[in-house]
């Protein structure tokens, strides 16, 4: 039997149709109340009618005052169960499992919705054009709110019929900053060793395991490293992912870096780009950092997501048992089917549209030298798959022939509108401007 098309059990019980997973993709439909729309039912109709065995959900946030961008669906007393129940029911169409992405920005809340976010430490971001405001530590009651608001979604998305949840570890969001030395400079028991740093997500896995039950899959996204000097490392991801194996978590997905170090959809900076090299060529860019996991624990189902555009790659992956879910997300804003055409033979690659929209080298290109043009290359590329989301959201196909600088400017333009949408409904009193703690 073709491997990509085999079932997997996992440990909580339930069983992924096949080994294909659309990793989480941020699509900014929510309402100006922060609730998911028609546009998400259209939109993973549309994914989940492709064949994908898993469908991750765009990060979901637990509080309203701290999102990654306007348009985040939030999960913090504001309602809006009916509509998840809505959302679930579209995405499962084809018979795959639902998964929602549950997340806090932390430090990389935009400044659309908060100029004083919350982190480990206040440690700012380096080179982000403004996008982003200083933060500020949290509090160690407020840490524990935190683990409660995780637990609030976690719950909330079962009842809303979700099959699992992903805890978002990775791309330097909150429970990634804590993690990092970089961003982690407490000296309470949340700071220093590894073993502090990745208390907060050992209690959150733990807390969400004791609200939802055995039978409710558990997944984890961690970074194999931030490639940042003086970040986290290899060597602790693989402690990290001991210690969520022995918590009985269902589904580890192995990515990297943050927004200051875009190792996420590939792009390295410099000094980091020849120690790299090897992985680059193996296209999967954490394949081989897979195996140190798979050593260090041999019983946790392992999913790798970054570059996989070729099939004979994936097939040989899962065959060897070195992953054994593959995850993939751009190729779905313009093949929403592609599971189902690489399952029938009709496809042996992927679309990389990425490759297109590299803009150019030197120095206002995607190499440039100086950080801040490199963070808005970065920014433009996103908007090109942020449209293209949008699109299918809308029952549209995707436009292919969309430049990647048009892109960024009806991104941002569309984000302000948003933003202004929910500030109007907040100033009219529809809904509260925060909730200081778990409602
Ligand atoms: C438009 C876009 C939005 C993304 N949003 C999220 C997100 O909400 N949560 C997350 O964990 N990763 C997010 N990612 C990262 C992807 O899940 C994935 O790790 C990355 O794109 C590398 O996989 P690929 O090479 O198959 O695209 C996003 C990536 C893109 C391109």
């Amino acid at each position: 039997m073709e491997p990509l098309a085999q079932p997997l059990a996992l440990p909580c019980g339930a069983s992924l149709p096949n080994r294909f997973c659309k990793s989480a993709m941020t699509e900014g439909l929510a309402d100006a109340d922060d609730r998911a729309t028609e546009r998400h039912e259209t939109l993973y109709r549309r994914w989940s009618e492709g064949g994908a065995g898993l469908l991750l959900t765009g990060n979901v946030q637990v509080d309203r005052r701290y999102l990654e961008r306007p348009g985040n669906v939030v999960c913090d007393g504001n309602g809006g169960l009916e509509e998840l129940r809505t959302w679930v029911a579209a995405g499962t169409c084809g018979g795959n499992h639902l998964w929602m992405q549950i997340s806090h920005p932390g430090r990389q809340c935009t400044r659309m919705s908060s100029s004083r976010p919350v982190s480990a430490s206040a440690v700012k971001m380096r080179g982000m054009v403004g996008l982003m405001a200083a933060p500020r530590a949290l509090e160690a009651s407020e840490i524990r709110d935190v683990i409660h608001r995780f637990v609030h979604v976690a719950t909330a998305a079962r009842d809303a019929g979700f099959n699992g949840v992903q805890l978002h570890a990775a791309h330097g969001y909150l429970l990634s900053q804590f993690l990092s030395p970089r961003t982690n400079q407490r000296t309470d028991e949340w700071g220093g060793p590894l073993e502090n740093r990745a208390r907060l997500l050992r209690d959150v896995v733990a807390s969400v395991r004791d609200a939802v039950g055995s039978e409710f899959a558990i997944g984890v996204k961690l970074n194999s490293a931030d490639f940042q000097k003086g970040g986290f490392t290899n060597e602790e991801s693989a402690q990290v992912a001991r210690w969520l194996a022995e918590l009985g978590v269902d589904l580890l997905e192995i990515s990297g870096g943050n927004y200051e170090q875009m190792a996420v959809i590939g792009r390295l900076d410099s000094d980091e780009k020849g120690k790299r090299e090897s992985t680059r060529r193996r296209e999967a860019y954490f394949l081989e950092y897979a195996r140190l996991i798979r050593d260090a624990a041999p019983e946790l189902p392992l999913m790798v997501t970054g570059g996989f555009r070729s099939i004979a790659p994936m097939r040989a992956a899962v065959e060897s048992g070195e992953v054994d879910v593959v995850g993939i997300a751009r190729p779905f804003c313009v093949m929403p089917d592609l599971p189902l055409r690489v399952l029938s033979g009709e496809v042996d690659s992927l679309p990389s549209p990425e490759k297109h929209l590299r803009l150019g080298a030197g120095f206002l290109g995607s190499t440039s030298p100086i950080h801040g043009i490199r963070t808005l290359n970065g920014q433009a590329e996103l908007a090109w798959f942020y449209h293209q989301i949008v699109a299918l959201s809308e029952g549209r196909e995707p436009q292919l022939g969309l430049g990647s600088w048009s892109a960024l400017f009806a991104h941002f333009s569309r984000e302000l509108g948003v933003a202004r949408r929910r500030t109007f409904r907040r100033s009219a009193g529809a809904l509260p401007a925060s909730t200081e703690t778990r409602v």
